[in-house]
């Protein structure tokens, strides 16, 4: 990486450039309604920002989840969201690994995200088959329902994933 990209927990004055970057990264979908209901709320496990000279060039939101019937400590990841100029740069690679040690060291053990899988496939994670998100998927985003393991996880878990209000919208898990 030629930048010098330094990653750490979202701070309370960090809200603006957060909200100013969502809208750049995601011109055609207005993500900013669950990223503000997120991180009003302590259902966040760990809000990531990645800086390069003090500005917010990327960011990154795990969820405290569960799954129904089961005692796990799960968390959903999303949004993701790189600034244009900053994309494909390593960046959002970066926050997303730099959350995954945070939530290992937190005793969480399983994640869990929809997107695309030639991305998410080179950060580890993998198609999630057990474990259902909270609405139906159309058929075709089947595949852009993974997760991740970390750590030893004997127990694996069936069922669907418990998420909080805020990610309780269908639209946002649907085209
Ligand atoms: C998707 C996003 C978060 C990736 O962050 P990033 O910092 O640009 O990505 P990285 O530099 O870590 O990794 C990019 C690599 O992943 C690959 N890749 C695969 N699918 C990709 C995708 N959908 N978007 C970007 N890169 C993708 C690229 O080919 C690239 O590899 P290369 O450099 O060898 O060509 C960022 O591009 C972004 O915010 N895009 C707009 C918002 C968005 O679509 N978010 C979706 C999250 S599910």
């Amino acid at each position: 990486m030629a930048h010098n990209l330094d990653i750490r927990e979202s701070r309370p004055d960090d809200s603006a450039a957060i909200e100013s970057l969502y809208p750049e990264a995601f011109p055609d979908e207005n993500l900013l309604p669950l990223v503000r209901d997120l991180l009003n709320d302590a259902v966040v496990a760990i809000s990531l920002v990645g800086t390069i000279d003090t500005r917010i060039v990327g960011h990154a939101i795990f969820t405290k989840c569960g799954v129904i019937g089961y005692r796990c400590n799960a968390a959903l990841l999303g949004p993701l969201a790189v600034a244009p100029a900053w994309q494909r740069q390593g960046i959002g690679s970066a926050i997303v690994r730099a959350g995954l040690r945070r939530l290992r060291a937190a005793n969480v053990n399983q994640i869990y995200v929809l997107g695309d899988p030639a991305y998410y496939g080179r950060l580890g994670f993998v198609k999630e088959c057990s474990v259902e998100p909270p609405f139906p998927l159309p058929a075709e985003w089947a595949g852009a329902w993974q997760s991740q393991i970390l750590g030893d996880t004997r127990t694996p878990c069936a069922g669907r994933l418990s998420v909080p209000p805020q990610w309780l919208r269908p639209a946002l898990w649907a085209p």
